[in-house]
């Protein structure tokens, strides 16, 4: 196949996309990129600078000067490097920005992404696209787990329904909202774990990319 292996995985919050989508980059010798990171490291910079997440001008210069390193930083997670996040994303020229950053990674070799808009806006003709979701509830309890994990203490109501708030944002929007693409095989992971979502993933890209 002359096209490059790229396999698009979009979908909200904590339903298993980064696990996944790290699993299927190892398992397909494929570059990742978690492309969530990049609207994190663009919020994280305009924080750093005193500057408002929501304000188009201070967010669209951040990712004009975003460098490959940002996405090492260790200050990418957490509810305020959350909400920055979902701010800057919702600015269509930080989008504009990001969007050869996030093509240019896959020119060479191709890739595993996952986003939100990988497979509608960054990759509209990518030969596999997987939208990953999972119910409002097992989502809120995943990264609840995790959360919980690492030492945070925290309550599962209020976890809950900063995602709510979050996800209504991300599909509200009008730059690249979150949705599924037309030609998307859909995973509901509610009901499976991490190794089921991986093993119907591939089959699904098997049928759309020619493994070796
Ligand atoms: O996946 P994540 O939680 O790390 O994403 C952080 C924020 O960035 C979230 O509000 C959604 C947004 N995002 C986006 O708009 N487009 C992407 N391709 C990836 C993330």
């Amino acid at each position: 196949m002359s096209m490059k292996p790229i396999v698009a995985i979009d979908g909200p919050a904590a339903a298993g996309k980064g696990t996944l989508a790290r699993r299927l980059a190892a398992t397909l010798h494929l570059p990742y990129l978690d492309t969530g990171l990049l609207y994190r490291a663009v919020g994280r910079r305009v924080l750093e600078t005193g500057g408002d997440p929501s304000d188009a001008v201070s967010a669209e210069s951040a990712a004009r000067a975003l460098e490959p390193a940002d996405l090492d930083r260790n200050d990418l997670r957490g509810p305020q490097a959350d909400a920055a996040a979902a701010s800057v994303a919702s600015i269509t020229g930080v989008r504009a920005a990001l969007l050869d950053f996030q093509r240019d990674f896959a020119v060479r070799d191709g890739a595993v992404l996952d986003g939100r808009d990988i497979g509608t806006v960054i990759f509209p003709n990518a030969p596999a696209k997987l939208f990953v979701t999972a119910s409002l509830a097992e989502r809120a309890r995943r990264r609840w787990l995790e959360l919980r994990a690492k030492g945070m203490e925290a309550d599962i109501a209020t976890v809950e329904a900063d995602m709510r708030q979050r996800d209504a944002k991300d599909a509200a929007r009008a730059a690249a909202p979150l949705k599924a693409a037309a030609d998307a095989c859909l995973l509901d992971t509610s009901e499976m774990d991490a190794e089921a979502a991986f093993q119907a993933a591939l089959a699904f890209i098997r049928t759309r990319i020619d493994l070796i």
